[in-house]
């Protein structure tokens, strides 16, 4: 049954190069899931070589991981080994035919990016965006093809979430949105379209929870109650376990985009902003064990 809002499948382009802009941590992962879904080669850039090649290292790894818990033969680690590569070179990504980036969450940043990407691209390339909650219309006005872009989110940890959100933007067309619906399939997720509104569907409900609970930690509650209380009503994860695994930064990032947008119903927190800029993890810290991280 084809989900609801989404375009006839017949449409998708097919995909036979993926590139991806950013080499963080979101990135690698997903840069792991593209090639090992898609069998395709992956290429990623990021602003410098330094970066470009820590990623591509890091991904190295996690395939000698999978390797030796037995999970890809030592014929596929090598396959899958060969199919990633860095670059600093735009040029690279003439033959992409999806580009996904997931920079630094800043409609500035994420509208230069593009607009440096875009004169490189084949016309028939499709664009997305990994933005938790920015919006992607803004984003598409930095683009000759605004109709070529489509939110594409995932969630931490990308090998395990079964969740991608397929964000429509008015102009997105609907060979764009077939493609990232059967991209999403490829990688064997579930896929939900919807609306490109601040936060879209997940990320209001998680900002909802994890500034309410930062919102208890600020008003008194101790730490403890709130991990206590979250994990006997059966939550997968507390929510600071949760923070640190989405990152502080990004986390306190999407509380503020949230109370930008509707200072009424969400809170920012500025605890969390002071834990996030002290490089603090907050499960140690919920132990009273507060321990410094490099983030
Ligand atoms: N990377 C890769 N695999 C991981 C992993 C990680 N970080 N963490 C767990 N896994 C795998 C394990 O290897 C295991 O796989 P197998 O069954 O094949 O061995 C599987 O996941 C289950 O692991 P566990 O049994 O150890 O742990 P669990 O049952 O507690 O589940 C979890 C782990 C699925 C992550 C669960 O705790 C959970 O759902 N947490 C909530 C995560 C969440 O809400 N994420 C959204 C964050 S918001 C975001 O990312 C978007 C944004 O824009 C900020």
């Amino acid at each position: 049954k084809r989900p609801a809002g989404a375009p006839d499948e017949a449409l998708a382009k097919p995909v036979s190069k993926v590139g991806i802009i950013g080499a963080g941590l979101m990135a690698s992962q997903f840069a792991l899931l593209f090639v090992r879904r898609l069998q395709v080669p992956v290429v990623i850039t990021d602003l410098d070589q330094g970066r470009v090649d820590k990623a591509v290292a890091g991904i190295h790894g996690e395939i000698d991981k999978l390797a030796d818990k037995g999970r890809v033969s030592t014929d596929e680690q090598q396959r899958l080994k060969a199919l990633i590569s860095g670059t600093v070179d735009k040029a690279d990504f003439a033959d992409c035919d999806w580009v996904i980036e997931a920079v630094f969450e800043e409609l500035g940043v994420k509208q230069q990016v593009f607009r440096e990407i875009e004169p490189h691209l084949s016309p028939e390339a499709v664009l997305a965006t990994n933005t938790s909650g920015l919006s992607i219309e803004a984003m598409g006005s930095a683009l000759q093809h605004p109709e070529r872009l489509v939110g594409f989110h995932f969630f931490n940890p990308v090998a395990v979430m079964p969740l991608i959100e397929v964000v429509k933007t008015p102009t997105t067309d609907d060979a764009t949105l077939a493609t990232a619906m059967r991209v999403a399939k490829d990688l064997k997720k579930n896929a939900v379209i919807t609306r490109d509104t601040p936060g879209f569907v997940v990320n209001r409900i998680l900002a909802k929870l994890l500034g309410e609970a930062m919102h208890a930690v600020e008003q008194g509650t101790p730490f403890e109650d709130v991990v206590e209380a979250q994990r006997a009503f059966g939550f997968p994860m507390d929510p600071f376990v949760l923070l640190d695994l989405v990152g502080l930064k990004v986390g306190a990032h999407v509380l503020d985009t949230h109370h930008a947008a509707a200072p009424d119903r969400f809170f920012e927190s500025k605890a969390l902003h002071e834990l996030a800029e002290a490089g603090i993890l907050l499960e140690k810290d919920a132990k009273g064990e507060p321990k410094g991280i490099d983030k």
